[in-house]
């Protein structure tokens, strides 16, 4: 079975062996609860990269004092066979001491991009993910780092950290995977009771009638995300925002406690 590291020191050992011996690194960063979704972050890592290291750390500063940081899912055991399978040199799991010892203060912002979509009903969210993600490349020396374009402001809002601060590293953008009714992968779902596992899909169908909408002839911004919050209505789904923003239709929404989120290219 591949390694579990646990402190900065192991991994520093580690990822300089690795140099040493000029091996590329390919990076996927994750909270755990794996899933197929993740899988194929690893797999294409493994494909471009010498090795690749899976990171396991449910991040407490992108989580709000009312959110689920508790609740989120926590499977190492099962993660570290799936990120092997996948082709995973290593996991890194390290704890929350670990990652952010006694004094820690200071934190990356990624100004404006942050407070749109998500940001507004998460705040400071985007601030604990770009900060644990620029610790995580500091602390790991990736060449290459794969991101779900499931989280799509994410993956935009770390592009623009890595051009701002000049970091040295390839962002790469992997595809959204999903259940076979629509439903976009995600540690997440998990949650959902069998009755919202069932209602799930309809926000995958609302991006479609959003997407419907942006084909015809007048379709403007307002009137597309109005097609994605109508075919929401009618659910069980609550919409928190539908939004078409480079070149995507985004939109979020709450089913029970559960916070779904997907996007189309429009
Ligand atoms: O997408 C995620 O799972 C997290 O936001 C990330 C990038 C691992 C940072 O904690």
């Amino acid at each position: 079975m591949i390694p579990v590291v646990r402190t900065k020191k192991a991994l520093a050992r580690l990822v300089t062996r690795w140099r040493e011996n000029r091996l590329s690194i390919g990076f996927v960063p994750t909270m755990g609860a794996l899933h197929a979704g993740h899988a194929a972050l690893v797999r294409r890592a493994a494909a471009e990269n010498d090795r690749v290291l899976v990171s396991l750390f449910v991040n407490p500063l992108q989580f709000g004092p009312h959110e689920d940081y508790n609740r989120y899912p926590r499977a190492l055991p099962a993660d570290h066979r799936l990120a092997a399978a996948a082709g995973a040199a290593a996991v890194y799991a390290p704890s929350a001491e670990e990652m952010y010892p006694k004094g820690f203060h200071t934190h990356v912002e990624v100004e404006g991009l942050s407070d749109l979509y998500c940001g507004k009903y998460r705040p400071g969210h985007f601030r604990g993910v770009a900060t644990v993600v620029l610790k995580l490349f500091n602390q790991v020396h990736p060449d290459r780092a794969y991101f779900g374009e499931k989280d799509w402001q994410q993956v935009r809002i770390l592009e623009d950290m890595i051009r701002d601060l000049d970091v040295n590293v390839t962002l790469v953008r992997v595809g959204i995977v999903r259940e076979k009714d629509g439903l976009a992968l995600s540690s997440r779902n998990a949650s959902l009771s069998p009755a919202e596992r069932r209602a799930a899909p309809a926000l995958r169908r609302a991006l479609e009638a959003g997407r419907r909408e942006a084909q015809r002839p007048h379709a403007r911004a307002r009137t597309i995300a109005a097609a994605v919050r109508r075919a929401l209505s009618g659910t069980s789904l609550k919409a928190q925002y539908a939004a078409v923003w480079k070149g995507r239709l985004l939109a979020a929404a709450t089913l029970g406690r559960t916070r779904l989120i997907d996007n189309l290219p429009i």
